[in-house]
């Protein structure tokens, strides 16, 4: 026997059973997700039918996703009615945690099809996203803003849970200049600002990453500070005098102080 996460004691098979399905959780969730499922639940209690109607959704399929995300925790039923539990909350459009458009960019197509070319760029070495897409994400995100955008927000939304503390492990007590070197739309440069007020900043991504840089900026109250910056660094990247450099802090490129 080995215990799940929660304590319960299961059988290594039944572990590797769920773990063989666990492939269809993240599209589950984005599906409930890219139907708006959460919002309509965020009021009174629903039946299915009522639900598939609001969506624009058969009401068959409808039940049994609302099932199964039901058996995921994300919503409870009581006498075939659906509400959302604390997962479904999280789903909303409006919620700040922003795990809507995590669920929708995280098993985006070309993402799915990339996860089943793993074998392939396992014996390769090749880019599974290449091998299943033909070409790289940033040439997909470069060609497709709405792509771009949403993967921003996930990427900014995975960063915000650990910016601050970030901010608060790196000295930046002096620091007059912070660069952030594919640093998207800002999350993690706007947090190291906020805790070095009198420290300005630079903004460095591809064209694409930029996309939603300067509505997060201001609504962090940073933007004035800020010079955002389009390049490839493999070309160039903004002028270090002097400065420390911080490499590679998990989810960022390069980050450096001066
Ligand atoms: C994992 S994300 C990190 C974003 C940001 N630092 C954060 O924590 O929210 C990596 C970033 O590198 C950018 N990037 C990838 N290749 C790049 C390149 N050649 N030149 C500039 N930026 C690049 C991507 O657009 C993306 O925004």
């Amino acid at each position: 026997m080995i215990n799940e996460p929660g304590g319960a004691a299961v059988e290594p098979v039944d572990r590797l059973d769920w773990l063989t399905r666990a492939y269809r959780v993240g599209q589950v969730i984005r599906t409930a997700a890219l139907f708006g499922v959460c919002e309509v639940l965020a009021g009174e209690p629903m039946a299915a039918q009522q639900v598939a109607e609001r969506v624009g959704a058969a009401a068959d399929p409808m039940r049994r996703l609302l099932r199964t995300l039901v058996a995921l925790d994300v919503l409870s039923e009581s006498d075939g009615l659906f509400r959302n539990a604390a997962l479904g909350e999280l789903l909303r459009r409006d919620h700040p945690e922003a795990m809507r458009e995590v669920a929708i960019s995280r098993m985006r197509e070309s993402w799915w099809r990339a996860w089943g070319a793993l074998p392939d760029a396992v014996r390769t070495g090749e880019s599974a996203y290449v091998l299943a897409n033909g070409r790289s994400l940033w040439d997909d995100l470069r060609d497709d803003p709405d792509a771009a955008a949403s993967f921003n927000a996930m990427i900014g939304s995975g960063t915000e849970e650990y910016a601050a503390s970030l901010a608060r492990c790196i000295d930046l007590s002096g620091a007059r200049h912070v660069v952030d070197v594919g640093g998207g739309q800002g999350t993690m440069l706007a947090a190291l600002l906020t805790s070095a007020p009198g420290a300005r900043g630079t903004l460095f991504d591809r064209p694409a990453g930029l996309i939603g840089a300067e509505s997060y900026l201001a609504s962090t109250g940073v933007a004035n500070r800020v010079e955002v910056v389009a390049g490839d660094f493999f070309d160039s990247v903004p002028a270090r005098r002097r400065g420390r450099l911080h490499p590679r802090p998990a989810h960022a490129c390069a980050l450096w102080c001066a």
